[in-house]
């Protein structure tokens, strides 16, 4: 158990990994902060004193401390509008951002199309971590996912174990819950990883899908495979596509958490996530989705593994996507 994790964002993902830090007894503290409502200058008065007495965080946080003692648990929860909350985190979940949401005709923009408006919301929360809890472990979940980390890492400078992105073990997740289902297994049976960034270009890794230990290719046919693919690459569209208000949140909740318990419990788990690349895969100075041992240092080493040329051609074609969002990160945090 940690002394205290912070969470900044009170959204959807928020909301589940507070509760679920509660209930899985994973901190003594959790700490939540989401400026949410804001106040508009432009509302009466009276409106605008309503605003700034509402907390989207303080009531979560409350809802959730009163569930407490009928789940019989102690986890202390405080929820503040400003970065307060996090002050002594250990580990800190970033979710804050604005998340992708279908259009009134049915469309949704892509992860990318998210990077303007959350990289402002980022240099914030660099902020905000660099003042309360600079030692902490960064778990990081907003999208663009690559480019937000790698603005984390330019805003902190933290050392390269401590900071880490969600979307491999999502991604990967969603890879293999589509195969059990296809091949009627139990997803416990299936082991999949999903490499590279977390948009269109993702690359499911056909070459080490295993079924109960045997190559996926034994159970499901190429046409079938190559569908599972495709729809692994645009599963966070799906859920988008469907929900209407926004994006996918107990699977990246659930994702996040099993990289939290892998730190919390040095448990050395080999985990897809988002990690910086120092030289691994060919590939320097970018955050690209990787399959990294997890233990009580955060990201304790970087796992290379064997890829098909057709693996590998689509890996570079991810990194240049992904190399792509981070020059814009690049052109956009001098102006900002
Ligand atoms: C997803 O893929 C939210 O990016 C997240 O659903």
């Amino acid at each position: 158990m940690l002394k205290k994790i912070g969470l900044i964002g009170g959204g959807y993902i928020g909301g589940v990994l507070a509760h679920e830090i509660a209930e899985r007894r994973l901190a003594r503290e959790i700490g939540l902060t989401d400026p949410a409502p804001f106040v508009n200058p432009d509302d009466p008065p009276e409106r605008q004193e309503v605003a700034k007495k509402q907390s989207v965080a303080k009531g979560k946080c409350l809802d959730i401390s009163e569930g407490l003692p009928t789940i019989r648990s102690d986890v202390r929860c405080v929820g503040s509008k400003d970065y307060s909350a996090l002050a002594g985190a250990d580990l800190v979940i970033n979710t804050a951002g604005v998340p992708r949401k279908a259009r009134p005709d049915g469309s949704f923009p892509t992860r990318e199309e998210l990077l303007t408006i959350n990289l402002k919301v980022t240099k914030e929360v660099a902020k905000g971590i660099k003042e309360q809890c600079p030692n902490a472990i960064v778990i990081s979940v907003a999208n663009p996912l690559d480019a937000i980390v790698y603005t984390l890492d330019k805003a902190l400078a933290p050392p390269k174990n401590k900071l880490v992105g969600m979307a491999g073990q999502l991604d990967s997740g969603r890879y293999c819950y589509f195969v059990a289902e296809a091949a009627n297994v139990s997803v416990e049976s299936v082991s999949a990883i999903v490499l590279g960034g977390h948009g269109d270009t993702m690359v499911p890794v056909r070459s080490s899908c295993l079924i109960g230990g045997v190559p996926v290719t034994k159970f499901l046919d190429e046409e079938t495979l190559s569908a599972i693919e495709a729809r692994t690459r645009k599963a966070g569209g799906e859920v988008v596509g469907l929900l209407g208000f926004g994006s996918a949140f107990v699977s990246p909740a659930w994702a996040a958490l099993e990289m939290a318990e892998a730190i919390i419990f040095d448990k050395r788990k080999i985990i897809p996530v988002c990690a910086k690349l120092e030289g691994e895969y060919g590939v320097d100075g970018l955050f690209v989705g990787v399959p990294a041992i997890l233990g009580a240092n955060g990201v304790e080493g970087v796992i290379e593994i064997d890829l098909t040329d057709v693996e590998k051609e689509a890996f570079a074609n991810s990194i240049k996507a992904v190399s792509k969002t981070c020059g814009e990160v690049d052109d956009m945090l001098g102006n900002l």
